[in-house]
């Protein structure tokens, strides 16, 4: 790309203003406005920040347009395929993939932090037994902060640290526990034996009557899941943990405010919403109603699992999850599975639409993913659960880069008001 020009002008009435460049290693060049207001007086108006740049970041990058996801430089399809989570999350954390004495070293240390304190778990009977899981974990993890007072100073980088690893090991440990809880079943705790993919899916379906074999095919799908939703640069719940940790909040709130924004339909509640709208449809030969709806502009229907803000192209990790679902489900010998014939008819009559591939609208990383946990056993409540323990991470390697920008300060907007301009109070008998 020829050599971007440093400044922008902007030219309001007969004033012109230049804002400084900032060229990327990769994607869109970026236009300064941190000095507009203090110069001329104006905001820029962007609702949803579908132009803005909230912050600078060297940990993932996406290309919308050409469907690529990169974690430090990594292409998100080699690490599924070639890496594992826990040297993702060390990937993420720390910058560069670890050498085998690091790994070994992260790994015990998750490892020997996957237990909660004892009187964590009287939160989980404060709930009733119908409780959402992302209820019980946004409340479990926000109640993190009331037992792990030597891990909340920010400004502390021990205690960063040692927070991060206590959310990163705990997570499967409060998720799997918010099933059990749900199920009336006793909690089963971490073992130091098992990697943290197996741990989880034996605390998640292990019961203390008798043993409990993982199948390593499950477990090796259930970690390339937590790899697929690791991180994804600064998506609706990663920029709340970022707007919430900028007033200095403790990382156990910041997290479970992340938890609570991911549970929407919109994000990370899509995995729950596709498995359900596939279940609605049916069988393939519904799939035009619906696609007629998804089209309507009088109906509030939408695809659940399709579309993207960023990507306009397919999003990378379906690819690899669309493969991990057809080795899952035939593995598991439910390859007839009617939810995944009904996705695979969906996928393609979509696709095939103009209206879809118009408005740049393909299956997202929520398309696939919930057939594989519904295969694997899981109820649909446990899916976004299982993005927000995948997703721990990345909302926690954002949060240290931003602790440890200079710049940090409290993130706060402005607004266009639109309301009423000063008036007089009108006592009661003259209204
Ligand atoms: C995640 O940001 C991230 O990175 C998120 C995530 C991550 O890893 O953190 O990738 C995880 O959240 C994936 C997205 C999961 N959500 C869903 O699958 C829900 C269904 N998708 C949509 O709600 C929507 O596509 C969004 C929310 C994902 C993106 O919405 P945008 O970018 O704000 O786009 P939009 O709502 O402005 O829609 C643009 C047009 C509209 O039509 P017009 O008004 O232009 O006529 O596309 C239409 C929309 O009606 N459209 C859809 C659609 N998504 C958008 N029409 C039918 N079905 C859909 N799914």
């Amino acid at each position: 790309m020829a050599d971007a020009p440093k400044s922008a002008t902007l030219t309001i009435g007969d004033d012109t203003y230049d804002l400084p460049i900032h060229s990327p290693t990769a994607g869109p060049d970026v236009v300064d406005i941190r000095k507009l207001y203090g110069q001329a007086g104006v905001f820029t108006y962007d609702p949803g920040f579908t132009s803005t740049a909230s912050c600078d970041s060297t940990i993932t990058f996406i290309d919308g347009a050409e469907g690529v996801l990169l974690h430090r430089g990594y292409p998100i399809d080699q690490l599924a395929s070639k890496s594992h989570y826990l040297e993702v999350c060390y990937l993420l954390l720390y910058g560069e993939l670890p050498s085998a004495k690091q790994l070994e070293e992260f790994e015990s240390l998750v490892t020997n932090h996957t237990m909660l304190h004892e009187q964590m778990q009287y939160f989980y009977r404060g709930f009733r037994r119908d409780a959402h899981p992302m209820a019980i974990m946004t409340g479990v993890v926000g109640a993190m902060s009331a037992f792990y007072h030597d891990s909340t100073d920010i400004h502390d980088e021990h205690q960063r640290e040692v927070a991060s690893i206590r959310l990163i090991a705990k997570m499967p440990t409060i998720a799997a526990w918010a099933y059990k809880f749900s199920i009336g079943q006793p909690f089963i705790y971490p073992r130091n034996d098992l990697d943290y993919a197996s741990n989880f899916l034996r605390m998640c379906f292990a019961v203390p009557a008798e043993d409990y074999e993982v199948n390593p095919i499950l477990s090796r799908a259930m970690d390339r899941i937590f790899t697929l939703h690791a991180d994804h640069e600064q998506n609706a719940s990663t920029s709340t943990v970022r707007l919430a940790s900028s007033s200095g909040a403790n990382p156990f709130a910041c997290i479970a405010a992340g938890i609570a924004c991911l549970w929407g339909p919109a994000h990370g509640g899509a995995n729950q919403a596709c498995l359900e709208m596939l279940k609605e449809i049916g069988s393939p030969d519904r799939i035009p109603e619906f696609i007629a709806r998804a089209k309507d502009k009088n109906d509030p229907f939408r695809l659940m699992g399709f579309g993207h803000r960023v990507y306009k192209n397919f999003d990378p990790r379906a690819t690899v999850m669309k493969q991990s679902a057809d080795e899952v489900l035939e593995l598991l010998g439910v390859e007839n599975n009617p939810v995944l014939a009904v996705a695979k008819e969906l996928e393609a009559a979509a696709l095939a639409d103009p209206y879809f591939a118009e408005k740049k609208l393909f299956p997202n990383v929520d398309f696939y993913s919930g057939v594989i946990l519904e295969a694997m056993g899981f109820p649909t409540s446990m899916f976004t659960p299982i993005f927000a323990l995948s997703r721990t991470v990345g909302w926690i390697s954002q949060w240290k880069e931003m602790i440890a920008d200079p710049q940090n300060k409290i993130g706060r907007p402005r607004q266009l008001y639109l309301g009423e301009t000063a008036r007089d109070y009108v006592d009661i008998e003259n209204r």
